[in-house]
């Protein structure tokens, strides 16, 4: 029994492989009075490698190239200037079932990406699966519970098997076949009969293969149908190629929820921009694929649908800033039938607000097409509500990049030939995300891709899965390694997270400062991109970098008390404890004062407080990072203060610095100033983007619409409308506008800190967050010079109300319930 209400490790006998444990919570309130037993709940636990019997399966050399033959010219044309096109593998297993079913569990992985039938029906409403790894080291594998999907005689399992990230095109430059040529399914189906004899049907040599209907279906390039392939009943099959499971690779449950199509949305309007070719648009950058409604009684038709996110000024779709991403689904219908149909992609998505529609038989009506949202599902847990508009729209464009960017890995963009698992964008979100969803389970099974994609030495890799040359990381990209962890620890509370990265952090910090003894990072760089996208500053990369090694060095001090309890030592004293975190705490406490002394030395005016490069940036990495003594601390917040205003309150930060910049401001008592950069209209503001019409964030502050058509002088134009690492903002709207953060000590919301920041242009907030620890409201507005604060405390929580902000408010000490406070403003 304990106060827990999280993280609560299974401590009883081994479980075998498929065995399911239930599980039941009773509570005490602070009377002692006992509760009911909850309802039961349950867990399977999964296969481990040795239990796999399936072989792996796919099709004979030359199956894909053979249906080629006899493709239209302008396919054809389009299959041979990007060979990694090819048909999806059709994979096909009959089976009998003769007796009573007591459970039926399903696990399926793919070299590729695949979609399974089971007597005509989709076992899940996963999409994308496994999803994304190193597939070399490690292959996620889904269970399915297919009970009522089988038949008591014949059954037929059909599985379609694209090319996805492990043979399609990924990334920049026009890679393909990145993890292996060909694709393969790994499938067992176990049943359990009521009289407890089983069956297993797995995939094996018995199983059969073909192409059918879709000519190729690519993550980047899009999708190719051919309705007069559908596989009929005198289909040819071939025997299947079979290979043993490597036991070297890791084959694990997807510990993540999957990727799922969450929402749909319809255009809203549409525009004939020549004959036959017609425009509608979504009225948001969106995320997914669109499906469409083919009218019936038509013949012989290519409806082609290319995508964009912006328009060019004659209206037509704005595509260039989608790289070597094709992003164009093509559907080539014979006959529609006396009922229309529905037809819609299989293995591809695309990021997009607009679509150009060409061969669609008649006018299309709006209610023929929708946009399917899709990402991994990550629960929703954070809302913010006020009664500025700009700011709620903001609040929205984050939630949508956040959204269009979770794809298995945390991506920059959703779009281009890019959708990389790059690192510094994940860092910069890590903190947003994790208010805006439940992001725990993806963000640790990406952690394991950050883990494998290490060099030689340990070194944290620039693109998490890695991605070919771009291997060793720069600073504030390769930290990652080390604000990830810290933020899913300090947001969900999960120690678990912390213990199974640190050697990771440990070495990674080891490395940069073995590399520069001087404490200052100059050495081992890398791409060493600095403030990446600043506008109208340079900050100096030696002052940006030797920043994050200090930023390093304090997570690594928290991070290390934190494992450092006397809790943890009895809870994982059987696993990772190699080394004594005492001397941890104060080997990082010194090395942060190392760090900080030489920063000051090196590059700070100690007479003035004027810090080297004199941006906005290097005042707000150095207060943020705890990095100045407190004597020169007000000279460099006057500093940060007076080039704000000497560029009429706007920020010149980069899509680094400026998730900090907020914070700093607030911290050091210019609220007033926070307020005008956050709710700013002009160039280069967040409200700039807003004004001209946003729907998700940019990655530029301009994103090239200034006097210019768009940024079209990069190849290619790095230009992305929707790009979450801008979204940075999203954590202070929360933290600090609304005013709901968790204690630093009692992380997780186990202890709360409520911390409202009123500030000019806003007089109304009402936000929640549904934390690990329990549910969170804040609202609060204005009237006149008087605050008015209504909070909600979840049970087995406390809170800290720090009103503060106003000269007459204090600190409460509460407990859970629903608190009003007023407190007069200044
Ligand atoms: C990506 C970024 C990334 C960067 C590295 C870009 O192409 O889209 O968001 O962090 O490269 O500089």
């Amino acid at each position: 029994m304990s106060d827990r209400t999280t993280h609560i490790t299974y401590n009883g006998t081994k479980l075998s492989s498929g065995q399911r444990a239930y599980w039941v919570v009773r509570v005490w309130d602070q009377e002692d009075r006992q509760s009911d037993n909850s309802r039961v709940a349950f867990w399977d636990k999964g296969l481990d490698i040795s239990d796999w019997t399936a072989e792996w399966v796919g099709a004979p050399n030359g199956t894909q190239h053979k249906a080629l033959e006899n493709i239209s010219e302008i396919d054809a044309n389009v299959i041979k200037s990007l060979p990694a096109l090819r048909p999806v593998l059709q994979l096909r297993k009959d089976f009998t079932i003769d007796s009573n079913i007591k459970s039926a569990k399903l696990y399926a992985s793919a070299q590729g990406v695949h979609k399974i039938q089971l007597n005509g029906k989709y076992i899940g409403d996963d999409v994308m699966s496994p999803g994304w790894t190193d597939y070399n080291q490690t292959i996620q594998y889904q269970t399915y519970d297919v009970k009522t999907l089988l038949n008591n005689a014949q059954n037929v399992l059909d599985v379609k098997l694209g090319t996805g990230w492990h043979s399609g095109y990924v990334g920049f430059s026009g890679a393909y076949n990145y993890y292996g040529t060909d694709q393969y399914l790994l499938l067992e189906l176990h049943i359990t009969y009521e009289n407890n004899k089983t069956l297993i049907v797995k995939s094996d040599n018995t199983w059969k293969v073909t192409t059918g209907a879709i000519m190729y279906s690519d993550i980047l390039m899009g999708e190719l149908y051919y309705q007069n392939r559908e596989l009929q009943d005198s289909t040819q099959w071939t025997a299947v190629v079979t290979k043993p499971i490597n036991k070297t690779v890791a084959h694990i449950a997807d510990r993540a929820q999957p990727i799922r199509v969450t929402e749909e949305l319809i255009p809203i309007s549409k525009r004939q921009i020549s004959p036959g070719v017609w425009i509608l648009d979504f009225a948001q950058n969106m995320v997914g694929w669109v499906g469409i409604k083919v009218p019936k009684n038509h013949k012989s038709m290519r409806i082609q649908l290319r995508y964009a996110e912006a328009l060019n000024r004659d209206g037509s779709i704005y595509t260039k800033n989608y790289g070597s991403a094709r992003s164009i689904d093509t559907f080539v219908i014979e006959d529609s039938g006396v009922s229309g149909i529905s037809v819609e992609t299989h293995f591809t998505y695309h990021g997009w607000q607009y679509i150009e529609v060409s061969g669609f038989p008649g006018e299309p009506q709006l209610t023929d097409f929708v946009g399917r949202v899709a990402h991994t599902d990550t629960p929703f847990t954070g809302k913010f509500e006020s009664d500025n508009k700009l700011l709620n729209r903001l609040w929205l464009n984050v939630l949508w990049s956040q959204k269009g960017n979770i794809w298995s890995i945390p991506t920059d963009c959703p779009q281009r030939s890019e959708r990389l698992g790059w690192m510094g964008d994940a860092a910069t979100i890590i903190h947003t995300a994790s208010y805006n969803a439940d992001v725990a389970a993806i963000y640790s099974k990406w952690l394991r891709d950050v883990r494998e994609a290490v060099g030689n030495g340990g070194h944290f890799s620039l693109i998490s899965p890695r991605f070919g040359e771009f291997s060793d990381a720069a600073p504030a990209w390769g930290d990652a390694g080390v604000i990830v962890p810290y933020h899913l620890w300090r947001m969900f509370g999960d120690k678990q997270i912390l213990e199974v990265s640190y050697e990771s952090m440990k070495t990674w910090v080891a490395d940069i400062k073995a590399a520069n003894p001087n404490f200052l990072w100059t050495q081992m760089t890398f791409a060493n991109f600095g403030d990446f996208l600043e506008v109208n500053a340079q900050t100096p990369k030696d002052v940006f970098d030797t920043s994050f090694f200090g930023y390093d060095a304090l997570l690594m001090t928290r991070m290390a008390g934190a494992l450092n309890r006397t809790d943890d030592v009895k809870r994982y004293s059987s696993r990772v404890c190699v080394f004594n975190r005492t001397d941890d705490v104060k080997f990082y406490t010194e090395l942060h004062t190392n760090i900080s002394n030489a920063f000051t030395k090196a590059f700070v005016n100690t007479t003035d407080g004027k810090i080297k490069g004199d941006t906005q940036a290097v005042y707000v990495l150095a207060l943020a990072f705890d990095l100045l003594p407190q004597n020169l601390r007000p000279l460099a917040v006057n500093h940060l203060v007076d080039n704000i205003k000497a560029h009429d309150y706007h920020y010149t930060n980069g899509f680094i610095s400026v998730g900090f910049s907020n914070e700093v401001l607030v911290k050091y008592g210019h609220r007033d100033v926070a307020y005008r950069l956050l709710l700013q209209e002009t160039f280069p503001s967040w409200g700039y983007e807003i004004a001209n019409n946003a729907t998700a964030m940019w990655e530029h502050w301009d994103n090239g619409l200034r006097d210019k058509e768009f940024n079209d002088n990069e190849d290619p134009p790095l230009n992305s409308f929707n790009h979450y690492a801008m979204g940075s903002i999203g954590r202070w709207i929360y933290q600090y506008v609304a005013g709901i953060d968790t204690d630093n000590q009692m992380v997780g919301f186990k202890r709360i800190k409520i911390q409202p920041n009123p500030g000019n242009g806003v007089s109304f907030v009402k936000s929640s967050y549904k934390s690990i620890n329990g549910f969170i409201e804040n609202s609060w507005q204005t009237i006149g010079n008087q605050f008015v604060l209504n909070t909600t405390i979840p049970v087995n929580t406390m809170a800290s109300v720090d009103l503060t902000f106003a000269k007459s408010g204090k600190v409460h000490e509460v407990g859970s319930g629903t608190y009003t406070f007023n407190v007069t403003m200044d």
